[in-house]
């Protein structure tokens, strides 16, 4: 659709609410609106409304829902299922002007911020209280809190805090024609009906526009200590994984590399890892395998952290221990730049999925067999949050090209054959609408829907994402 395929008056009256810098028609400044992180999702929009704050966005709502526009909200546009970008011609409501974080709330240890403060001005501005957001990712310069909400974002320390979810005390939205739903007392004990906050949590922009969030702080941890440690196998890893979840008690994150998404983040960063050995040239997913352990207290954890390596020493072949920032960054930056390394290779299938504990080792290593079935020429690359038993499957065709479409279904019907979720953090978007009946019933897709039309009866929030 383009901007002259908008009624004049309607442009005119969204200008009024939010001034005229903040209605957006110029193909060459909305293209970065409509394309997503990874590329691979690509649309156009006839429109770019920015508001600046709850009021603005309700009446920009009521004026698209009069007219009957339809809208997909956009945060840091860091999504990774092109649930955020215009795929048929939706206006845009870019949400990032609501950047205000109000006060922490010492007391209760919460703090109400704008849904487009970014993941890391929430944390400075939560650090300054001694407090921190209990969810941490490595897009935290541009992911936005609201759109965080809206996928449920999982990230590092979802082992120890919960996902976002698990975060909000408190929620302000506004519905489809322009309503706004305000709960943000961020009382801990408060059972007062349908937890709205709850329900926006993972509905992906489909029910509601995020404006303002309460959110849980937890204690600074400032106390760190981090190890690599190399293994041989995925199952030794996943037997590691389990060990350290058991004995400690700081354990604030445990990522996971697996052999080719190490090969190639060591060859992006031009490091090879301190500790265990590439195959070079690796096609496989896994084989060798390398765990990320880290253990945050706020006294020195790295005793804690060095008995329980040590009783896990007949798993491992190497492990590297480091305990000031920059030396504990060189580690980390083997799996905080797998995403980076592997957008610079190409354009990725992602496909984020959570196994069953028992069955976490059998799909690491058998994930690689199926993706070749569907498309013999990908290579898959395996990395992820294996505390939360959530492995990333990212997959290039030859040359950095997207690999079949089949390889998607094949891999997502393998996950839930072993009793996994098709989605552990990204969510749903556009990427896997075909196969969200794997993991939810007829019954359940139909009580999704009776909902979406309870708050959104035409259709217009998103409309072309998670519902089928
Ligand atoms: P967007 O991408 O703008 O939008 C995402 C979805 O939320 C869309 O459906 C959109 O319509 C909706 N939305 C956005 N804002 C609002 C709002 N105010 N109200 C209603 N709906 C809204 N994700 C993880 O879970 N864990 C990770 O570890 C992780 N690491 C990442 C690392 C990198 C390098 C990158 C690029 C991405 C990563 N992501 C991760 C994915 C992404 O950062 C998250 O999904 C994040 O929550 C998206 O926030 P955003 O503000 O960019 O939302
Ligand atoms: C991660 O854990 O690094 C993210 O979820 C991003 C990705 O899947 O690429
Ligand atoms: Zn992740």
């Amino acid at each position: 659709m383009s901007a002259g395929a908008i009624d004049p008056a309607v442009v005119d009256e969204l200008t009024e609410i939010v001034g005229q810098a903040h209605v957006l028609s110029d193909p060459e400044i909305t293209a970065s609106y409509s394309i997503d992180w990874t590329r691979r999702f690509a649309g156009s929009t006839p429109l770019v409304v920015r508001p600046a704050d709850t009021a603005e966005t309700a009446a920009a709502m009521g004026v698209l829902a009069a007219a009957r526009i339809a809208v997909v909200p956009q945060g840091g546009n860091t999504g990774l299922v092109g649930g955020s970008v215009p795929l048929a011609g939706e206006a845009v409501l870019s949400m990032r002007r609501l950047d205000v974080c109000e006060a922490v709330d010492e007391l209760a240890s919460q703090v109400t911020v704008g849904a487009g403060v970014t993941l890391a001005d929430a944390q400075i501005h939560a650090a300054a209280a001694g407090l921190s957001v209990g969810v941490d990712l490595a897009a935290r310069e541009s992911a936005t809190i609201g759109g965080m909400v809206a996928t449920n974002a999982g990230g590092i320390n979802v082992l120890r805090y919960g996902a976002m979810r698990a975060q909000v005390v408190g929620i302000e939205a506004v519905l489809a024609d322009g309503m706004i739903v305000s709960h943000l007392a961020g009382l801990e004990k408060d059972n007062t009906g349908y937890d709205l906050g709850s329900l926006l949590a993972g509905s992906e922009g489909t029910l509601g526009v995020i404006t303002r969030v309460r959110l849980r702080l937890h204690p600074l941890q400032p106390e760190r200590a981090t190890a690599l440690l190399a293994f041989e196998t995925a199952q030794d890893a996943v037997a590691a994984a389990a060990a350290l979840r058991r004995s400690v008690g700081s354990l604030h994150a445990l990522e996971a590399v697996f052999d080719s998404a190490m090969a190639l983040v060591s060859a992006h960063l031009g490091v090879d890892p301190p500790v265990g050995s590439l195959s070079s040239g690796s096609r496989n997913a896994s084989g060798a395998a390398w765990l990320i352990a880290e253990a945050a207290a706020r006294t020195d954890p790295s005793d804690e952290l060095g008995t329980a390596v040590d009783e896990i020493a007949d798993l491992l072949i190497d492990a590297a221990v480091a305990l000031d920032p920059p030396a504990r960054q060189r580690l980390w930056a083997f799996r905080e730049n797998v995403t980076e390394a592997i957008s610079a290779a190409g354009i990725p299938h992602k496909l984020d999925v959570t196994l069953p504990a028992a069955r976490l080792a059998e799909f690491v290593d058998g994930v690689a067999d199926v993706v070749r079935m569907a498309d013999s020429d990908a290579q898959p690359l395996l990395f992820g949050h294996l505390g939360d038993g959530n492995v990333h499957v990212n997959v290039l065709g030859p040359g950095g090209a997207e690999p079949a479409e089949e390889v998607d279904d094949a891999v997502l019907r393998y996950v839930a054959e072993l009793g996994g979720s098709i989605s552990a953090e990204h969510g749903i978007g556009t990427a896997k609408l075909g196969q969200l009946h794997l993991n939810r019933t007829e019954a359940e897709l139909a009580a999704f829907s009776a909902i979406k039309r309870a708050l959104d009866p035409e259709g217009l929030l998103n409309p072309h994402v998670l519902l089928p």
